[in-house]
């Protein structure tokens, strides 16, 4: 019998790869999502891509009653994978309570209902964000956590502390913590991709809907840097990528292939690319120029930060593969059919 896994923030951005890749390794999906930072249309890509369609409960993770009577109806989860959350770092200094709530009261719930419900493992999305500003590049798993620099941070530094304080009390869990660095791109069906909702705080997103019109031109945020042309390095990882290590994650996790009760990985490629570097890959891809300006730093902006993948290379068995070209071409790929779909 198939397995079954419970992803929550499943029809968001990384959440609806992972359900394609676990679909397509012959997993069995419910999806819960409150729609808060997403849209149900997203279920109808996902089956048009594997002609499977997952079970989908439009549920808020924060809702303690409802989640357990989720659990109730669909007897036998065997693993979670847990994306719900809110992810704007700027809205979160803004509004920290509702970070706060939110991803931390989801996490909670999650963790108290899955020994009730004899669920085995959690996958967990945590960020590089946790590092904050690295003492050197490329930065491994051992690296000092350094103070979170917004409320968004901090939720997921205390969501893994909360992680490891309830395993290491004794609960009959466990989990795989996925430290993710910038993930881009999207499908190359281009059935789904990135849907940020008004106007884009992240780098990619805001690249095509420039090369597309519908912004007049990118804020490149600082080009004084120490870095050889003075911009921001990042580690751009493939979003199609990013979830196959989830895969592999839950895997490992339902198979008891580990001793450790918590695992923790960086999920990137091992190679930093500066902003204008990516911009020239989606100049050259899309063999359009980018309207572009540099102005002044954006504040809160780490230097350079990228990963050191070997733990997730050597004892995962995964790598990133796909070239930050093919990943350009699928982030444009799917601004043009959400053009042709008239979303955007
Ligand atoms: P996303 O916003 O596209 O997906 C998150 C999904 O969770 C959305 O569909 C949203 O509607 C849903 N959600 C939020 N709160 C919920 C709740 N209380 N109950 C049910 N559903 C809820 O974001 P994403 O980029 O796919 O990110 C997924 C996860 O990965 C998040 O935990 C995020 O913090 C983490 N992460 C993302 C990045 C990134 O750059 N995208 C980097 C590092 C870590
Ligand atoms: C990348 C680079 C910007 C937009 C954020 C979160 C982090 C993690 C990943 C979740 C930076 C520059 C951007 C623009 C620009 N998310 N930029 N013009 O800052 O690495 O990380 O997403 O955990 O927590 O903080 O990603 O895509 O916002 O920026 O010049 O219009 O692009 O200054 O150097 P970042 P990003």
């Amino acid at each position: 019998m198939a397995r079954k896994i419970l992803v929550t923030g499943g029809t968001g951005y990384i959440g609806s790869h992972t359900v394609v890749e676990l679909q397509q390794a012959g997993y069995e999906v419910i999806i819960v999502d409150n729609l808060s930072n997403s849209n149900a249309d997203v279920i109808e890509g996902i089956v048009r891509i594997t002609g499977q369609r997952p079970v989908f409960e439009k549920l808020d993770c924060t809702d303690m009653p409802a989640m357990q009577a989720l659990f109730d109806r669909h007897r036998g989860i065997d693993g979670i994978i847990h994306f719900a959350a809110s992810k704007a770092v700027g809205e979160s200094v803004k509004k920290p309570l509702k970070y706060y709530r939110n991803n931390i009261v989801s996490l909670i719930n999650l963790l108290e209902l899955m020994p009730k419900f004899d669920v085995k493992g959690i996958v967990f999305s945590s960020s590089c964000t946790v590092y904050g500003e690295p003492d050197s590049n490329p930065i491994d798993e051992s690296a000092p956590i350094k103070p979170a620099t917004s409320p968004y941070g901090n939720t997921k530094q205390i969501n893994e502390e909360i992680i490891q304080d309830f395993i290491h009390s004794g609960a009959p869990i466990k989990s795989v913590i996925l430290r993710y660095f910038n993930p881009i791109g999207a499908h190359p069906s281009a059935e789904i991709g990135e849907l940020p909702l008004g106007v884009p705080q992240n780098l990619v997103p805001f690249i095509t809907q420039t090369g597309i019109g519908i912004r007049k031109e990118l804020s490149v945020f600082g080009n004084d840097y120490n870095t050889p042309d003075g911009t921001c390095i990042r580690d751009f990882i493939n979003v199609v990528d990013l979830a196959k290590a989830h895969v592999i994650a839950i895997e490992r996790m339902l198979e008891n292939k580990s001793n450790e009760s918590v695992e923790i990985f960086n999920l990137g490629t091992g190679r930093g690319l500066s902003v204008l570097e990516l911009i020239h890959v989606f100049e050259k891809v899309t063999g359009k120029p980018l309207n572009y300006k540099i102005v002044g730093r954006r504040e809160g902006d780490i230097e350079q930060i990228w990963a050191n993948p070997e733990r997730a290379n050597k004892i995962l068995g995964w790598k990133a593969e796909e070239s930050i070209e093919d990943t350009m071409a699928s982030a444009w790929k799917w601004q043009l059919r959400l053009r042709e779909r008239g979303i955007m």
